[in-house]
């Protein structure tokens, strides 16, 4: 795929454009591999400008490897809080763990202990060892993937997870060896800024003249990527319990799955239980006797594979709360708690 390409001119063309243009980011102020490692995992599916608070507040509350280490998972999320894909910030602290224990804080410069890491992909571990470590390892996700197959006319379907290699392979060739770390970040800046998914800006593209698709005029036709199964909507009655007190029912989520070990309301799936059996499905749940009050708002989430449709119902509780992982609380303890976005919502009608 390679043959009539020109390496050289090439690299040189995008790593010196990335160093003229590049955007002032906060992760890119030093080569900490530590504050490489967290920017990249918070840019995983979600853009820099959302990222950049959470990663100026994420490192002021875990400084270094031993901070995150030693810190409270329930910190962590909760710094984490309204990122979504929580899973990110558990493994990356299981991870940070596993380099103050085994590696005595220091991040591995290698692939094989890098990636054995948990949390850490072919991608972050590219991304760490070329930007932190100057060492030329591909970095390959789907801004990449999309960038490369316009300018090499790669018809793959890049939502294929075997597809990933391919672009691997090819970058590990294409990669400079003398500046990893520009060639990387000037592919990953060029998907950011320039050859962007619906209308690429190729009269300013710095490498336009190496470009096939640009060439064809097939730009916009690539990359390939099949469309995925649409999410299986799920309605959920979201009660606002509230007893006596003034205090709110609130509970941890499983330690695994969507969403796990953070906090929120009681959820009664509707598609199973029927309306007027909800408070016998709460008795048996909690132990709570309530009383439905009333719908104060519709609520509608989207998550990679599902969609909440949550009815926020408030209802007034009492009697003996017997469910393990639920406890009763003020709307002052609440705020310490970690919640997902679409239970942060119902706060405002507490
Ligand atoms: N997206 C993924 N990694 C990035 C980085 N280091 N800078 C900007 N955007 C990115």
């Amino acid at each position: 795929m390679l043959e009539g390409f020109d390496l050289e001119a090439f690299r040189q063309d995008l790593i010196q454009w990335f160093q003229a243009e590049q955007r002032i980011l906060p992760w890119r102020e030093n080569q900490d591999p530590y504050r490489v490692w967290v920017s990249e995992i918070m840019l995983q599916q979600t853009r820099v400008d959302t990222v950049i608070p959470y990663f100026q507040n994420f490192l002021e509350k875990f400084p270094t490897p031993e901070a995150l280490a030693y810190a409270e998972e329930q910190d962590v999320l909760k710094a984490w809080e309204g990122l979504g894909y929580y899973s990110r910030a558990r493994n990356l602290q299981t991870a940070v763990r596993e380099v103050v224990e085994a590696y005595d804080g220091k991040v591995p410069d290698n692939e094989k202990e890098l990636g054995s890491l948990k949390g850490v992909g072919p991608y972050t571990r590219g991304a760490i060892l070329s930007i932190a470590y100057d060492v030329p390892s591909p970095a390959v996700d789907g801004n990449v993937m999309r960038v490369l197959s316009r300018i090499l006319m790669i018809e793959e379907d890049i939502a294929k997870p075997a597809t990933r290699k391919i672009f691997e392979s090819l970058i590990r060739e294409l990669i400079s060896k003398e500046d990893p770390s520009s060639f990387n970040q000037g592919l990953m800046e060029l998907g950011a800024l320039v050859c962007t998914p619906k209308s690429p800006s190729c009269l300013l593209c710095p490498v336009r003249s190496h470009c096939r698709a640009f060439h064809e005029g097939k730009e916009t036709e690539l990359p390939i990527k099949s469309s995925k199964k649409k999410q299986k909507r799920l309605p959920y009655m979201t009660l606002v319990l509230r007893d006596q007190q003034g205090r709110y029912v609130v509970e941890k989520r499983p330690e695994n799955g969507l969403l796990a070990n953070l906090w929120q309301f009681p959820m009664v799936p509707i598609q199973q239980v029927d309306r007027e059996k909800v408070p016998e499905w709460v008795k048996d749940h909690y132990g709570l006797d309530i009383e439905l009050l009333n719908t104060v708002d519709h609520i509608k989430h989207t998550f990679s594979h599902v969609i909440w449709d949550l009815e926020v119902v408030t209802a007034s509780a009492s009697g003996e709360l017997t469910a393990s992982d639920a406890r009763f609380a003020s709307k002052e303890e609440l705020e310490a708690l970690p919640f997902p976005v679409s239970h942060q919502k119902v706060h405002k009608h507490l």
